[in-house]
């Protein structure tokens, strides 16, 4: 339910994994489903009833705004009240979602992230009290086709979506890219330096298991280049800008819920 950005990140990592099952999409927007259909060879339904009708699970995937109207209008559709559904919406919690359809619809919240699309995207997924463990291995295996799968508590969900967004990476790298263009570097090395930086710090910190502050001290020779750069970030307040972002984040959580 809702053709976007998410959903076309999903369906091109479930295509990819060679999902079994039919894959409806429905989105008031032609346009955007005849693209789906064209890419990814999936159904597209632009008749809301019609949809909900060939579907067992319902996924919502349109914007936190949007789910109330969205979850309405499938309330009035026979047989919507019997599905597992499952809301990618940030912020707005179960018990929000909950009555708009009806107290047999098992639900479960689900945060896939883009990267997805390659087969590689972690997904947040929390589960409704009355959700039962075959319900819930099977949200559980249905993401696990598109990359990890952490499951958390609801309470935790809007602080680890602030925290994990792919977002974070492009954002650091367009920095650090763009302070060492700043400094002088061609654009195009900085831009190669930067994404060095980061992808192959954590590459390699995956790769060896060893833990960060063994690694920091490896990379960062005291008295260094590197250690004067980093002190000068924390003393400036590098902790507290991440710290204030990741709390606007999770505001914006707390406001999608109020919707
Ligand atoms: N993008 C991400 O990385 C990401 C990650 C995790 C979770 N999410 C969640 O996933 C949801 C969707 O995000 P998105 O980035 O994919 O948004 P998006 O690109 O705006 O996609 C939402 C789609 O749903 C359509 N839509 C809205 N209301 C509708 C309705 N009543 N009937 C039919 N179609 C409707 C929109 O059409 P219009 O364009 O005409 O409005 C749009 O095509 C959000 O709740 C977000 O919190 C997103």
């Amino acid at each position: 339910m809702g053709g976007g950005r998410i959903t076309s990140a999903l369906v091109a990592g479930l295509c990819r994994a060679e999902h079994q099952g039919a894959i409806v999409v429905h989105d008031r927007n032609l346009k955007k489903l005849r693209a789906l259909e064209r890419d990814f060879g999936v159904a597209v339904e632009p008749d809301l009833q019609s949809a909900v009708a060939m579907a067992d699970t319902l996924i919502i995937a349109v914007r936190p705004a949007a789910v109330a109207e969205m979850l309405d209008d499938i309330a009035r559709c026979a047989g919507a009240s019997r599905r597992l559904a499952v809301s990618l919406a940030a912020g707005i919690p179960l018990k929000k979602l909950r009555p708009r359809l009806g107290s047999r619809v098992r639900w479960a919240r689900a945060l896939p992230s883009p990267i997805c699309r390659i087969g590689r995207g972690l997904t947040a997924v929390t589960f409704a009290r009355n959700l039962l463990g075959p319900d819930r291995k099977r949200v559980r295996k249905f993401f696990e086709q598109v990359g990890p799968v952490l499951e958390m508590a609801e309470s935790r969900i809007d602080a680890f979506n602030a925290a994990y967004s792919p977002a974070h990476g492009y954002h650091a790298l367009t920095i650090l890219a763009k302070a060492a263009q700043n400094t002088g570097l061609d654009p195009k090395v900085a831009l190669t330096a930067g994404a060095h930086a980061l992808a192959d710090a954590i590459l390699y910190w995956r790769q060896s298991g060893q833990n960060l502050s063994d690694l920091l001290h490896e990379a960062a020779t005291p008295g260094g280049t590197s250690a004067a750069t980093l002190a000068a970030m924390d003393a400036a307040g590098y902790m507290r800008v991440i710290e204030g972002g990741l709390a606007a984040g999770i505001q914006q959580a707390r406001a999608n819920a109020r919707r």
